[in-house]
């Protein structure tokens, strides 16, 4: 084999999946073969996720009694609530999961890999609550139950938010972004936890290292960033004034451009552009969107670099009534189930992931003992 560098790994084929494509030519982005607008358009997340993990659509009675499963396993062990409490109430809430998800696979240890899926439907199901539990006890001293009635996912984080039943719109909206976060091939996270489970470690190692990969800016982090950016402007003239300026700068512009997305438009951004701007329509949120959207057309117009998942995200949660700092979460709710598909695919198919690397440091020298140095 040829010894080439690819920086970043870009471009290079790692292994082969069977869970998802991203911007293949006649596929698209899509799931285990279906494309994601149709999915977004038909499914709810439940669905979606049943199918990452299980491999096809699940027939009405499976997937009854996958939301079933999922609703009754959303109550938090004791001693997980207690860590909840002593994690600071400055910490950013990626660490609260980082740490919520670590806990849990201590409390609860996948002890073999015929567990792997009860694991999956378990920390699907108590995500929200850990950060809720946390943030309300923090915020107001409650220790809130983490059940609800809600049965979708993105209905239950938005009740336990806010404490009350979340408005029709406001759940549809989280729920096409749990469907359009849920999977994209081989990001950081998802290698990172690949590379994980390719050591053959237990299933919570692998989201743990999963997450904390997630939160980096230039990744899932971009959510909170974009939302900090947009939040700053109070006019489409002040807010294209100030990118210009920053695009003179060098600086990034969070929300924009991707590894994969370089010719072509990110086809989330088009989905979720759509709930933002009904959205804003339903709670007055216009010149948010107005804002966004020239942001949008100046990081375009001036580098070419189209608006990816996380921009317009960004100004759909804050319409939701979300802050700013669980923006990322939200994205590791829904990523834990493309994080686990792939986790059982390495496990059934992948080998250690191990590469190697030209060595450009020190020619050979001799030791010198400490205190002759
Ligand atoms: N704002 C301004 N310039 C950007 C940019 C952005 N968001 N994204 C890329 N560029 C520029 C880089 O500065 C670089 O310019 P140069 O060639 O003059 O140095 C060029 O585009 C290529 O960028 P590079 O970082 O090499 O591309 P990549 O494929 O490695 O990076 C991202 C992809 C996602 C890391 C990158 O686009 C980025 O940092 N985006 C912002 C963070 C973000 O939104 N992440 C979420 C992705 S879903």
């Amino acid at each position: 084999m040829k010894n080439t560098i690819i920086p970043g790994l870009a471009g290079v084929i790692a292994d082969r999946t069977t869970i998802s494509t991203v911007g293949k030519s006649g596929l698209g982005l899509s799931y285990r073969g279906y494309s994601i607008e149709e999915l977004t358009k038909e499914a709810d997340f439940e669905e979606v996720a049943y199918l990452l993990l299980y491999g096809e659509l699940p027939v009405k009675s499976e997937l009854d009694a996958f939301r079933k499963r999922l609703t009754s396993l959303r109550g938090l062990p004791v001693p997980l609530k207690s860590i909840l409490e002593q994690i600071p109430a400055g910490a950013h809430p990626m660490d609260v999961m980082r740490t919520g998800c670590s806990a849990l696979g201590a409390m609860e240890p996948e002890t073999s890999e015929a567990e792997q899926l009860k694991c999956v439907e378990r920390l699907l199901a108590t995500l929200p609550g850990m950060l809720l539990y946390w943030h309300h006890f923090h915020t107001s001293g409650k220790r809130i139950e983490t059940v609800s009635d809600e049965e979708r996912l993105a209905c239950h984080f938005l009740n336990l938010l806010h404490g009350k039943s979340p408005t029709k719109e406001a759940c549809n909206a989280v729920n096409v972004s749990f469907i359009i976060y849920a999977e994209h091939e081989f990001n950081a996270s998802t290698f990172s936890a690949r590379v994980t489970t390719s050591t053959r470690t237990d299933y919570h190692s692998a989201i743990t290292a999963a997450i904390g990969t997630l939160k980096g800016p230039l990744h899932g982090g971009a959510n909170e960033e974009a939302m900090k950016l947009i939040d700053r402007f109070s006019s489409p003239d002040e807010a294209e004034k100030e990118i210009l300026q920053m695009l003179e700068r060098k600086e990034r512009i969070m929300g924009f451009g991707h590894r994969v997305y370089k010719e072509q438009a990110d086809p989330r951004s088009d989905i979720i552009k759509a709930w933002s701007k009904k959205i804003a329509e339903d709670t007055g949120h216009e010149l948010l969107y107005q804002v966004s959207e020239r942001i949008e057309e100046v990081v375009l117009r001036e580098k070419g670099l189209f608006a990816n998942v996380d921009f317009y995200s960004a100004s759909l949660y804050h319409m939701c009534g979300i802050p700013t700092v669980m923006f990322t979460p939200l994205f590791v709710f829904a990523r834990a189930a493309g994080w686990s598909a792939h986790i059982i695919e390495q496990r059934a198919t992948g080998r250690l992931i191990r590469p190697t690397a030209e060595y450009i440091g020190p020619k050979p020298r001799k030791f010198v003992p400490v205190e002759k140095r």
